[in-house]
């Protein structure tokens, strides 16, 4: 079973890892901007967007990756720039892991290399089960949006609502099935020494779930990033859509040209 795939434009690939409560169409600004010259391809977790159920097997990142690449392979895509979000982002460190060969660049976004300690991950779990156990994703939609977006962006209207709508969109089963994923996640610092390729990576600077300097660790640890911070908080590209537009634009252009 292949996870929904949304495939806009033409030219070389590159793929869009949304954050955990959201889906593919977190990226349509970047999406816009970029399809003339670039083939977008996104993916909905299992249980978010238009994506089905999760499957009956432990929840796991390394697994969603690879059912990432097989989604690659059954449209012929080869290697692909990828660009992931907080989640997004712990999934890009989970395909490096698998398949370094695959990706010819990566943009990280409001993440962080490490694992969870003891009390998030208890935290994850909880809310795993309520979810599953309220049969309904409602009680997390505002703490998320507190936690997601800045209070400048929680005001206005036309970031705020999509926001709580992509939430609604989830399934209980999709969010457990996150956050028990998260939960199991690995340490990637140690890879971050190992990755070639040319890497963007993008804080926000009042981002309250992951703070800068966690965000600056994996460009201190990667040989070939570039930093920047923008005046935005957790989910940069939704508050910022234009400068993070811009960002990727001038940067992936030349790295995925590159030979
Ligand atoms: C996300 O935005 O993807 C999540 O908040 C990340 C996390 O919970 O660690």
């Amino acid at each position: 079973m292949l996870p929904a795939i949304h495939d806009t434009g033409t030219g070389e690939a590159v793929l869009f890892l949304h954050a955990f409560t959201l889906d593919a169409s977190q990226w349509d600004h970047q999406v816009a901007a970029l399809s003339d010259s670039m083939r977008c391809i996104r993916v909905d977790l299992w249980g978010c967007g238009d994506s089905p159920a999760p499957p009956q097997r432990e929840p796991t990142l390394d697994g969603f990756a690879t059912t990432v690449l097989d989604a690659l392979d059954s449209r012929h895509i080869g290697r692909v720039a990828v660009v992931g979000l907080s989640m997004g982002g712990y999934l890009a460190f989970a395909l490096w892991r698998l398949a370094p060969e695959r990706i010819r660049a990566l943009v990280l976004c409001n993440t962080r290399a490490g694992a969870d300690a003891a009390g998030p991950r208890d935290d994850r779990l909880a809310m795993a089960e309520r979810v599953e156990r309220e049969q309904s994703v409602e009680s997390i939609v505002e703490p998320m949006v507190a936690r997601l977006l800045s209070p400048h962006a929680q005001a206005e209207a036309h970031i705020v609502d999509p926001v709580r709508g992509r939430i609604r969109r989830c399934t209980p089963a999709g969010i457990a099935f996150a956050q028990r994923a998260m939960a199991a996640r690995p340490d990637s610092t140690s890879l971050l020494a190992t990755v070639s390729v040319p890497t963007l990576v993008i804080a926000g600077t009042q981002d309250a779930i992951i703070p800068t300097a966690e965000v600056l660790a994996i460009a201190d640890g990667i040989p070939k990033a570039r930093f920047v911070e923008l005046d935005c908080g957790h989910l940069s590209n939704l508050e910022l859509p234009r400068a993070v537009s811009d960002q990727l634009a001038s940067f992936l252009v030349p790295a995925t040209m590159a030979p």
